[in-house]
């Protein structure tokens, strides 16, 4: 009965407040993609940061420093953001209503849509448990993410690596927002120039202390070597023990045909020159594969977990977080 009430109220005030909606939805998207474009700035990262933006209103991960980002954020339009989900977020204060993809959390029941929220919440979850057993934390294509903000703490050394207009922004719209941290090590890199743990070196990363690294959604924007190298230099540079925190997507996902909505998707992050790339066949079973991947590069699997099986046509999965060791 509650659920019936909760749909009923988001439904009506979303058919009222429609013309609200379309009007945000089109200034957001077009304010994200000329600005982006012009600043020369990672779309994709400006669109993780859209769900940590709904889950703050809808009171399942509160963040008080992605609103003050946002509201500052150039490529971003708080207020268009607000008018999209005004209809929920209206329901949700009368009635408790939340849309079902932001609270989704069965693994199997994972959809395409869904795991852009699940993704945030397991990280946070994966980050909880460990980052009080590392001396230093390193954000591998950190883009938008306020974790190394969230997490921070003194006895942590913390680092961001980005490619360098991304980055810039960043600590721009940081300071604008008033939330800027200068113990935080900003460095620029390009993952693909195999130079970025020398930089880390050069700016206080010690080899001696147990590291973890959060390496979400990256890999896909890059190939296959590069991401064993990266895998690699980690377990180069950081004691046994040290952490990787990451996630892993079906090659039938992103080079497929299966997902209407990640084919259109394709189309638009090549536009913005990020397009897909590395990927791992599902298809079988992809915790083999991804223990087959990380084992070969010297890093052993602690727990994988794997979405979607039920909720995909194929009934294979199409996208996997794992937490690995050196
Ligand atoms: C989808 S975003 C993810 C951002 C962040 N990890 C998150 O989950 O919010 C991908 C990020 O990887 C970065 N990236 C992609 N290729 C890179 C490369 N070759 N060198 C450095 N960063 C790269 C992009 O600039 C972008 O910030």
């Amino acid at each position: 009965m509650l659920k019936f009430i909760q749909n009923f109220t988001y439904t009506i005030l979303q058919i009222i407040l429609l013309p609200l909606a379309i009007l945000g939805a089109l200034y957001a998207i077009n304010k994200e993609k000329i600005v982006s474009k012009r600043l020369d700035i990672s779309y994709t990262a400006g669109q993780v940061i859209q769900g940590q933006w709904l889950m703050h209103y809808f009171k399942i991960r509160k963040d008080k420093n992605i609103i003050k980002f946002i509201k500052k954020f150039p490529a971003e339009s708080h207020l268009a953001l607000y008018l999209m989900f005004f209809a929920a977020i209206i329901a949700n204060r009368i009635s408790g209503f939340i849309p079902k993809a932001i609270k989704k959390d069965i693994l199997q029941e994972i959809s395409s849509y869904s795991f852009l929220f699940y993704r945030t919440k397991k990280f946070d979850q994966i980050i909880e448990e460990n980052i009080n057993k590392v001396k230093q934390f390193v954000i591998i294509g950190a883009g938008f993410d306020l974790r190394s903000i969230k997490f921070y703490n003194k006895d942590l050394k913390v680092f961001e690596l980005d490619q360098k207009n991304t980055q810039d922004i960043k600590i721009q719209t940081l300071k604008e927002a008033k939330i800027y941290k200068k113990n935080i090590k900003y460095i620029n890199c390009d993952l693909n120039n195999y130079k970025w743990t020398d930089s880390l070196i050069t700016n206080g990363f010690k080899t001696y202390e147990k590291t973890l690294f959060l390496f979400e959604s990256v890999s896909c924007y890059i190939n296959k070597p590069t991401v064993e190298n990266i895998y690699r230099k980690i377990s180069n540079i950081c004691p046994k023990g040290s952490l990787i925190a990451q996630d892993f997507y079906s090659t039938n996902f992103l080079h497929g045909n299966e997902f209407k909505r990640v084919k259109n998707g394709k189309r638009v992050v090549e536009n913005f020159g990020e397009p897909w790339d590395f990927t791992i066949d599902m298809t079988t079973n992809p915790k083999k594969e991804i223990n087959k991947l990380l084992s070969k590069n010297n890093l052993s699997v602690i727990e994988t977990f794997i979405c979607g099986e039920k909720s995909t046509k194929s009934k294979n999965p199409f996208y996997a977080i794992s937490l690995s060791s050196v």
